[in-house]
């Protein structure tokens, strides 16, 4: 059968899979499987989706012939006598099984007690207006987790405009958005002036919410500063300092609640979390939200004091960068890394208004690669 493919071919063909000379390497492996299910004609140019089921094949796929042609791998499957071309860049791509390279993830830039004059500032309607400022407010929020939203309109849908340039409204057990409001004679006890404790929202959330958008209306009180911190930055520092304490940290599992008369809210989470390279990626920590550790007593011994060294940590002035937050300003941070909290203030001085909400950061992380890189598709 002539196939077209040249005889001085690189490409040696074996039991399972093939050998093939690949530029400036020694010769790479491809298992037959995966090469007959990356095909590129099993893609649909339209939905971008793989229209092949390799679940139908009726024995493993091996190749009839195959050979380097020009630019290109290709092979004559047995059975079907499907062609299949596969650019030598593609499977460059692949040939070392590492993880397909990812635009969001991008290394965690810490930041201290002096931040606030070099935190990300981006005008609302200049991120409507401009799709590459959106890039760069999210490259902010991948990299420091923190960015300031300026000249916001004095409206809820000001609000829900900028969350829809990340993603979608992502609710929580509170609903869609919470308002934290007080007013002289405060009639919920939940949104009082005292101090709000450093914390990250809903721990007790199977999966807490993921960037947080906090939209200052209105802030005339005396007092009520905000206080922010980088919780990785701490936690990078525990493990340099206390690494017997981060591990305990990273590897425990601790519980968090949220319950009243008609909602029970529970879920287990480590107070530092890792993520897929074991660099730490944030924190999760709530004092007013940690249930009654069910650890083994004598485990505690060790976790308590390791626990505590962290929470006296995260109050240093090292770390804690405190300022006030103006009406016209929206905080977006990312939840399950920044700490936060407030001072108290006099709710008798004047108002202060905030209105709240979250997004998910996988969606974010999305809408960030496809403004900025090619994809696979394009
Ligand atoms: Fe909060």
């Amino acid at each position: 059968m002539d196939t077209g493919l040249l005889e001085t071919s690189p490409v040696k063909l074996g039991d399972k899979g093939l050998h093939l000379g690949l530029a400036g390497g020694a010769a790479s492996y491809f298992n037959y499987y995966w090469l007959r299910d990356n095909c590129p004609t099993s893609f649909d140019s339209q939905t971008r989706e793989r229209v092949f089921d390799i679940f139908h094949l009726d024995s493993a796929p091996a190749p009839e012939q195959a050979a380097v042609v020009d630019d290109a791998l290709e092979i004559v499957w047995k059975g079907d006598g499907h062609k299949s071309r596969y650019p030598l860049s593609l499977l460059e791509q692949y040939s070392g099984g590492k993880p397909r390279h990812d635009p969001a993830d991008l290394p965690r830039r810490p930041w201290y007690s002096d931040h606030y004059a070099a935190i990300a500032r981006f005008s609302q309607p200049e991120l409507l207006a401009n799709q590459s400022t959106v890039a760069k407010w999210l490259e902010a929020l991948i990299v420091e987790g923190v960015a300031i939203v300026t000249d916001m309109p004095d409206s809820n849908e000001g609000l829900t405009e900028l969350v829809r340039l990340m993603g979608h409204m992502r609710p929580t057990f509170f609903g869609d958005y919470f308002d934290v409001r007080t007013h002289i004679k405060p009639t919920n006890l939940a949104y009082t002036a005292k101090a709000l404790e450093l914390h990250t929202d809903t721990p007790a959330e199977e999966m807490a919410p993921g960037m947080q958008f906090l939209h200052c209306r209105a802030n005339s009180v005396e007092g009520g500063r905000n206080l922010f911190l980088d919780g990785a930055a701490v936690a990078n520092d525990l493990k340099t300092e206390f690494p017997e304490d981060f591990k305990l940290l990273t590897e425990t599992e601790i519980p968090y609640y949220c319950e009243h008369d008609t909602y029970d809210v529970r879920s287990r989470q480590r107070v530092i979390e890792l993520d897929e390279h074991g660099e730490v990626s944030g924190v999760t920590i709530s004092q007013h939200m940690a249930d009654i550790f069910d650890l083994p007593q004598t485990f505690l011994d060790r976790y308590y004091p390791a626990f505590c060294r962290f929470g006296r940590m995260l109050q240093s002035d090292k770390y804690l960068m405190r300022f006030t937050l103006k009406a016209t300003e929206c905080i977006v941070f990312d939840n399950h890394r920044i700490v936060h909290g407030r001072a108290a203030y006099s709710a008798t001085s004047g108002d202060r208004y905030l209105r709240g909400c979250y997004a998910d950061r996988g969606e974010m992380r999305s809408t960030y690669r496809a403004l900025t890189s090619e994809g696979r598709f394009k």
